[in-house]
Order: C-alpha cells, then sequence, then structure tokens
C-alpha cells in the first residue's frame, strides 16, 4: 500500500529530488519507500515562505480555516486504512495501535475545527478608579507569526496533529521537520492540505537530518518553537533567541495502586499491562514505575507477571500482535543494558529481558536501586518497574523524586487519597483510577520539571501560538 517515493511539501506544493531518505519497515528492517530529502536551503525557502504568509494568514477568516480542517478530517477518514499501515510500516506500530491513532489524528483535527471558531477574547472593565474613567478594555488573540514545529517517531501522526491542526485553526504559518525515521504520517497530512487552499506558504513539511535544520530553532523569522522529542528540547530553548518555545519531553511516569485496590486488582493489572507495554513503552506517558501498597503488592506481582509473559510479541502487521519492535536495534540494546544496570545493582528480573534485534520482551524488574537509570531516566521501552510503598505519603514522596512530571496514575478508592495526589504530585496531570497514559486530545498535555513547557491539547496550543492584543477605547462623551 505504501508507494516507492514519497515528495517533501515546500510552501504548500510537493518537491521531488535527488537525494532520499530511506524508511524502513521497523520489524524486519527492509527499506519499505524513499522520501525526498530537503537541504539547508530548502529550508531557508521553507521559513522564507512561512514568513511571507503571515499575514495572509493572519487574514484567512476563522471559517476559512475551520474548512481547511474539516478537508481533512474527512480526508483522513477516507485514507484510516492507508494511514494505519504506514504508521505500523514506518514506526513498528502494531496495526490495532495505528489504527487507533488514526482515529486520535481525526479527533485532533475535529477539535481543531471546531476551536477554528471560538478564538474569543474579553471585555475588560478598566473603570477601577477615577483616573481611569471612562476607559473600556478589549482583547482578542492575534496568530503569532510563522512557527517552527520538531516532531517524534513515536506518534508520527497524532504528535504532528498536535501542532499542525492548532497552527492552522490560529492562522500561524508553519515549517515542520518530522523525525527522519518515521517522516511518512506527516507526508501524507502534507499531500491532504496540498488539496486545501491554505495561502501559498502556509506550510511546509521537510523530512530533513537534524544536521541541516539548525534554522528552525535559531531563525528570528520564526516566532515559536514546538518541540516534542528527547531532553535535548532543552538545549534547543536555549538557543532559540526571543522565541517562544513549548517542549513536551517526556517522562518516567508513576502509577499508585492503592491498598484498598484488592477487590479489583484484576481490572488494575489490565489497566498496567496496557499502560506500560502498548506500542513497546514508546510513549512520554507508558507506566515506567508501578507503586504498589504492602496490601497489594505481592497479588499484584503475581497477577501482572502472568498477564506480562502472555502478551503476544511479533509482527506489527499481524492484527493480534500486542508488542512489536522498537523503533531501532540501538534503542532496544540501549534498554537492554539498562536493565542488566539494574541487575547487576541487585533487582530481580520478574520476567522478560531478552532481545531479538529491536524486539525487546516485555519486562518487569523489582528492586531497582534508586540511583539505576531504569528509576532516574525515560525507559522509552517495554520495561515496567514495581516497589512497594506503606503510607500513601511515601507513595506520593517516591513519585515525586523524579526529574520529571509529565502525567501520573494513581488507583483509589480513598476520595482523598486522589486529591492530595491532584494537590502535591508534581506533573502536568494526575490521572484518577487509571494509567498515566490516558490522553485523551483536547486535554491540556504537558509536564513540569524536565518534562517540559507549555501544554498541547488543541486549544492550550492555540493560546500559545496566538498572543493577546489589547485595544483601550476612551469614552470622553
Ligand atoms: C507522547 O508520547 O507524548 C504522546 C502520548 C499520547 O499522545 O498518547
Amino acid at each position: 500500500m505504501l508507494r516507492t517515493h514519497y515528495p517533501f511539501y515546500l510552501a504548500n506544493a510537493p518537491v521531488t529530488c535527488e537525494a532520499t531518505l530511506d524508511v524502513t519497515d521497523k520489524y524486519n528492517g527492509q527499506i519499505a519507500t524513499r522520501v525526498s530529502l530537503p537541504d539547508a536551503a530548502a529550508l531557508e525557502s521553507a521559513i522564507a515562505a512561512a514568513y511571507a504568509a503571515t499575514g495572509d494568514m493572519r487574514r484567512l477568516k476563522p471559517y476559512a480555516r475551520q474548512a481547511v480542517l474539516e478537508h481533512c478530517v474527512a480526508r483522513f477518514r477516507e485514507r484510516r486504512d492507508e494511514l494505519a499501515h504506514a504508521l505500523c510500516v514506518e514506526a513498528g506500530k502494531p496495526i490495532k495501535d495505528a489504527a487507533g491513532e488514526v482515529t486520535r489524528l481525526i479527533d485532533t483535527f475535529k477539535i481543531a475545527a471546531e476551536e477554528a471558531v471560538r478564538i474569543n477574547g474579553e471585555t475588560i472593565n478598566l473603570e477601577i478608579s477615577e483616573r481611569s474613567a471612562g476607559y473600556h478594555g478589549y482583547t482578542r488573540r492575534v496568530p503569532l507569526g510563522a512557527v517552527a514545529f520538531i516532531t517524534p517517531f513515536n506518534f508520527p501522526l497524532n504528535l504532528v496533529a498536535h501542532k499542525v491542526a492548532p497552527a492552522i485553526a490560529a492562522g500561524c504559518p508553519f515549517v515542520l521537520k518530522p523525525a527522519e525515521r518515521t517522516p511518512l504520517g506527516a507526508l501524507i497530512i502534507g499531500e491532504v492540505l496540498a488539496e486545501t487552499d491554505l495561502p501559498r506558504g502556509a506550510f511546509s513539511i521537510l523530512p530533513m537530518l537534524g544536521r541541516d535544520a539548525g534554522a528552525l530553532v535559531t531563525d528570528p523569522r520564526l516566532k515559536m518553537l514546538s518541540f516534542t522529542g528527547g531532553l535535548i528540547g532543552w538545549d534547543l530553548k536555549a538557543k532559540a533567541g526571543h522565541k517562544k518555545v513549548t517542549l513536551e519531553l517526556g517522562g518516567n511516569a508513576a502509577c499508585i495502586v492503592d491498598g484498598d485496590q484488592g477487590e479489583r486488582l484484576d481490572a488494575v493489572v489490565d489497566r498496567l499491562v496496557f499502560g506500560a507495554f502498548y506500542q513497546s513503552g514508546q510513549s512520554c506517558i507508558s507506566v515506567q514505575r508501578i507503586l504498589a501498597h504492602d496490601a497489594v503488592y505481592d497479588a499484584l506481582r503475581q497477577r501482572l507477571v502472568a498477564k506480562v509473559v502472555a502478551l503476544k510479541a511479533g509482527d506489527p502487521k499481524d492484527k493480534d500482535t500486542f508488542l512489536g519492535p522498537m523503533i531501532d536495534t540501538a534503542a532496544a540494546e540501549r534498554l537492554q543494558a539498562w536493565i542488566g544496570e539494574a541487575t547487576e545493582g541487585g533487582a530481580t528480573l520478574l520476567c522478560g529481558g531478552q532481545r531479538h534485534g529491536p524486539m525487546l520482551e516485555a519486562t518487569l524488574l523489582e528492586n531497582v536501586p534508586h540511583d539505576a537509570k531504569l528509576q532516574r531516566m525515560e525507559a522509552f521501552g517495554p520495561v515496567a518497574l514495581l516497589q512497594r510503598f506503606g503510607t500513601f505519603d511515601e507513595a506520593l514522596r517516591i513519585v515525586n523524586d523524579s526529574d520529571f512530571g509529565l502525567q501520573a496514575g494513581v488507583f483509589t478508592d480513598n476520595l482523598r487519597h486522589a486529591m492530595r495526589a491532584w494537590d502535591e504530585l508534581e506533573q502536568g496531570g494526575v490521572i484518577v483510577n487509571d494509567v498515566p497514559s490516558f490522553r485523551v486530545d483536547n486535554m491540556p498535555y504537558g509536564g513540569v520539571k524536565s518534562s517540559g513547557l507549555g501544554r498541547e491539547g488543541v486549544r492550550y496550543a492555540i493560546e500559545d501560538m496566538s498572543d493577546v492584543r489589547l485595544m483601550v477605547v476612551r469614552d470622553d462623551a
């Protein structure tokens, strides 16, 4: 179903060039297709075109922006199977997860289509004292201008959608660099956008090498950098000059299982297994640290291990596969080395740990040393750690003992515990009675501490991509 070659998009138009980037099937390592590879000169043209399109995009009426987004929704629905297949091949994402991501892509564009016509302002009462009698304040939101996006490999469609759809709704031209290993999702979005009558320069999608893409970060014509990826995001921010920067940089998400969960442990285990191992744990909010109360720990461990060893691993194109490959062998080797470091430091391997090329078994460990990489850093793979706690205070302290803070989960029937978790956990979001991996695309989504800056979730991204502009009117009648 893949074509043999995909063009990139420069100022709304497809461009084919001689230099190409191979896109491999992440399960079997074979070349699946090729994409035209833009160079630094193409990036310069894209930035110039986006900058020049600033006024046209600002003037595009909200209903016209909405129409573009609705066109995308309709076309993604028609191309659902093709999109899922592309994800399955280029990311090694099990076909069920890939189909789920296409549904989310459609949701994200649908939300943006709705939001495009409700970007409102405020009336501000300025008459707070005699000095300002007769003055009235009004605000509206104006698009920031041309913006830069860099997206990761793990959600090649929906994490692109979380930048592109709000930009169109807000009226910002954009230049996007998708992940080098998974450019197809973004390029198919580009193909659909090219069917619309967005002003020339409104979008460029350049699947280029990181080494040629520096201007995306440093060029002052771009008013914002929105980056999703690893901790390198903080270095990019340091180079971004006066740009607004939003960063979504992942975490080592924790999930608390409280002592009152004995009755519904099977349901909790189902969600934990999903949260830790879906798309091989390659999600910024996949469950990495499971904290279970003494009262349920032993039973939870036994049921978790039983479920995890039964997960079906293999070819992501097979509809029964739950666990596919990691993005490449180097990533799987890196994580296997972290497992080795943990066991050498005294951790117990409960199951998994073996690797065949990019396929790493679903792995559970307990007693992982406090300073092991698996405790301190983002695993971004199919590995979860179990740890016991005695009091809820202790659980909160352990969750907060991390440089990261994106989302945490808490299974509890105790309302006070739920409220305390919401209050005290240093996180962008706390999910009660589910795993931290839960996300619906209109939620504010983003982290604190090393996990990032700013929020996505369409409406929140539109706020980031626009400025408040005030008008004061003096009524001196
Ligand atoms: C991420 O990995 O940051 C995205 C998770 C999601 O959208 O479900």
